[in-house]
């Protein structure tokens, strides 16, 4: 699949599954399911040590879904998710050296606020999609829903304690384009291969849009 362009990433699906992962295997396995189901995103996210070979294996083996890079918290961590294959990069949190090396990639990226002066760096830095991470713990809803009269511009992925009962909560906000989260795609679900759990749970959130 091409890569989505700079602005399009909240456009991809209602939501982005934010997966971890043991091994590439797993990886083409849940990437397989995700798209079984009518998702074709998904984020791999660099807590193990599996995550770029996953990325690598995704990007070559599963053609339909568009694989991108979560938890990128380094500037190296930001070229070497590039390097895996990635089609963009999302981070929990930002610092300037962060922004600019995942700009550096060349590749749509989701850099991650929780406050209004972290929205104001985004978009002084000229991006204005952005995650919301936590989503829940930092006000989800309510805080989200409060800041287009001082941030109109701003667009974002709130991550982070949602769940497939509260998604549509936060979809129906005017500055939310789509949620993430890892409710799609439980551990023990991927520990087994039951990749029919899998799909019926990418089914789901796939008729949330
Ligand atoms: C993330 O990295 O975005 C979060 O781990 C997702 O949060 P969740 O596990 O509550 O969905």
């Amino acid at each position: 699949m091409s890569e989505p362009s700079a602005t399009s990433l909240l456009s991809l699906s209602p939501v982005i599954p934010v997966v971890v992962v043991d091994s590439a295997e797993q990886g083409v396995g849940v990437a397989r399911a995700l798209v079984a189901g009518g998702i074709k995103v998904i984020e791999l996210t660099l807590r193990t040590e599996a995550a770029l070979d996953a990325i690598r294996a995704i990007a070559a083996e599963v053609p339909d879904i568009v694989v991108g890079a979560g938890t990128v918290t380094t500037p190296a961590r930001a070229k070497q998710a590039a390097e895996a294959g990635s089609s963009f990069l999302v981070s929990p949190g930002l610092t300037p050296s962060l922004l600019s090396a995942m700009a550096d990639t060349g590749l749509p990226f989701l850099p991650g606020t929780a406050t209004v002066s972290e929205v104001l760096s985004v978009l002084e830095a000229g991006y204005t999609e952005m995650k919301f991470f936590p989503a829940e713990a930092s006000g989800g809803v309510g805080y989200l829903g409060s800041l287009p009269t001082v941030v109109p511009d701003a667009r974002f992925c709130p991550t982070g304690g949602i769940r497939l009962a509260t998604a549509p909560d936060y979809l129906k906000l005017a500055n939310v384009g789509c949620v993430g989260g890892t409710w799609l795609t439980p551990a023990d679900a991927l520990a087994t291969g039951d990749w029919d759990r899998v799909t019926a749970l990418a089914a789901e959130a796939a008729a949330l849009g």
